[in-house]
C-alpha cells in the first residue's frame, strides 16, 4: 500500500484515502437523506455472503449503502481483508450496472481513539466512536479526539449520547438511558461530530424487549412492543434542526425468519424487534441512518437451518450459504424499498 503525499506531516500515517478506493463519506448522503425524508440502511458484514447480498440489493435498488464493519467483524475475519472486501465491493457494484455506487465503508461501535484511527488509515470513509458508556465529559473528549483525527482526512464521524440496552458480543449494557435532548447541542458543538446516534427505545440484538414490557396479541400470541420515545425524538430534533440522527439497534426482528429457525430445530422463544412502521416513521424525520445486523443473522440463520433440515446430507456450504445469501438480499431489498425508502436515491 502506497502512502499519501509524504511532504504532508499530518498524512503521514494514512495508508490510503477511501477517496481511491471509490468510497464516499456520509455529508452529502446524510443532507439529502433528511431533505428528501428516507433513510440510509447502514447493513453490518462480517462474511462474503453478507457484502455480495447487501450490494446486489444496493445496486439493483439504486440505494445509497453503508457497510458497517463491528470490532466483534474486525476480530472475526481481518481488517485488511474487509478493507479489500469493500473496495471489491465499489466494483461488484459497477459490475452490477450501478455506474456511480454510494457506498460508505463504516467503523460500527469503535470504542477508542486508536481503533478508530486504524480504520482512518485503512481507507475507512466514516468511523462510529462509541463513547456512550463514559461519563458525559469523557464522552466528548473522547469523541473530539476521534473527530479532529477523522476530519484531517475527510472522513465522517458519529458520535452516540445516552445508552441502549442489549447484549451482543463488543456492545452490552443492562439498561437503557434515553439521551437527553438539553445535552445535544453542546455534545455535538464540543465534539464536532457529524451526526448522533441517540436512545429514544431500540436496542441491539434478537430480544429488544422483555416480555414484561410488552403485551401480546391475543390472535397470535405474540409479543407487542412498546413504542419508541418519538417524544424525545421530536425534542433532540427542536434542539438541533436538521442534524444527522442515527438509529442503532433498529432490526425488526421478522417472526418469519424466528418461526423458520425455531420450525427447523433452533430456539429463539419470544424474540422481537422494532416494528417496521416506526423506523418508516423515523425514516422521514432527521433520522438518516438506521442500522440493522440482527435481521440478516436471523435471515441467515433460516435458510440455512432448512437446508440442513431437509438435506441432511448436504455439504457443499455454496449449497446452504447460497440461500442464505438470497434470503438475506431480499431482506436488504425490502428494508430499502418498504421501510427506509432509500431506493433510487444513488
Ligand atoms: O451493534 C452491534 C452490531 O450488531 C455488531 O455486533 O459486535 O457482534 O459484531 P458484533
Ligand atoms: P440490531 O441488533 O437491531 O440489528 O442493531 C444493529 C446495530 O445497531 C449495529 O450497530
Ligand atoms: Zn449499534
Amino acid at each position: 500500500m502506497r502512502r499519501l503525499n509524504k511532504t504532508n506531516l499530518k498524512r503521514t500515517n494514512i495508508m490510503v484515502s477511501y477517496k481511491e478506493l471509490g468510497l464516499v463519506n456520509t455529508r452529502d448522503m446524510f443532507a439529502k437523506a433528511i431533505k428528501g425524508g428516507y433513510a440510509i440502511p447502514a447493513f453490518n458484514f462480517n462474511n462474503m455472503e453478507q457484502l455480495q447480498a447487501i450490494i446486489k440489493a444496493a445496486a439493483e435498488t439504486k440505494s445509497p449503502v453503508i457497510l458497517q464493519v463491528s470490532k466483534g467483524a474486525r476480530n472475526y475475519a481481518n481488517p485488511t481483508l474487509l478493507r479489500y472486501m469493500a473496495q471489491g465491493a465499489v466494483e461488484y457494484a459497477k459490475e452490477l450496472g450501478w455506474e456511480k455506487p454510494q457506498i460508505v465503508l463504516h467503523l460500527d461501535h469503535g470504542d477508542s481513539f486508536e481503533l478508530c484511527k486504524d480504520c482512518v488509515d485503512l481507507g475507512f470513509s466514516s468511523v462510529m466512536i462509541d463513547g456512550s458508556a463514559l461519563p458525559y465529559e469523557e464522552n466528548i473528549a473522547l469523541s473530539k479526539k476521534v473527530a479532529d483525527y477523522a476530519h484531517q482526512y475527510d472522513v465522517t464521524v458519529e458520535a452516540e449520547l445516552g445508552v441502549l440496552a442489549g447484549v451482543e458480543d463488543e456492545v452490552q449494557a443492562e439498561e437503557s438511558h434515553y439521551t437527553r435532548p438539553e445535552e445535544v447541542i453542546d455534545f455535538s458543538k464540543r465534539t464536532g461530530c457529524d451526526s448522533l446516534a441517540i436512545s429514544i427505545g431500540t436496542s441491539h440484538g434478537a430480544y429488544k424487549f422483555k416480555p414484561e414490557q410488552c403485551t401480546r396479541d391475543p390472535k397470535t400470541g405474540r409479543l407487542v412492543p412498546p413504542p419508541l420515545a418519538f417524544d424525545v425524538l421530536d425534542a433532540i430534533m427542536e434542539q438541533l434542526p436538521g442534524f444527522p440522527i442515527v438509529l442503532h439497534g433498529s432490526s425488526s426482528v421478522p417472526q418469519e425468519y424466528v418461526d423458520m429457525i425455531n420450525q427447523y430445530g433452533g430456539k429463539l422463544p419470544d424474540a422481537v424487534g422494532i416494528p417496521e412502521e416506526q423506523l418508516r416513521k423515523a425514516s422521514k424525520s432527521a433520522v438518516c441512518k438506521i442500522n440493522i445486523d440482527s435481521d440478516s443473522r436471523l435471515a441467515f440463520t433460516a435458510a440455512v437451518r432448512k437446508v440442513f433440515a431437509e438435506k441432511p446430507g448436504e455439504f457443499d456450504p455454496r449449497k446452504y450459504c447460497g440461500p442464505a445469501r438470497d434470503l438475506m438480499t431480499e431482506l436488504y431489498k425490502h428494508k430499502i424499498i418498504n421501510v427506509l425508502g432509500s431506493d433510487g436515491k444513488a
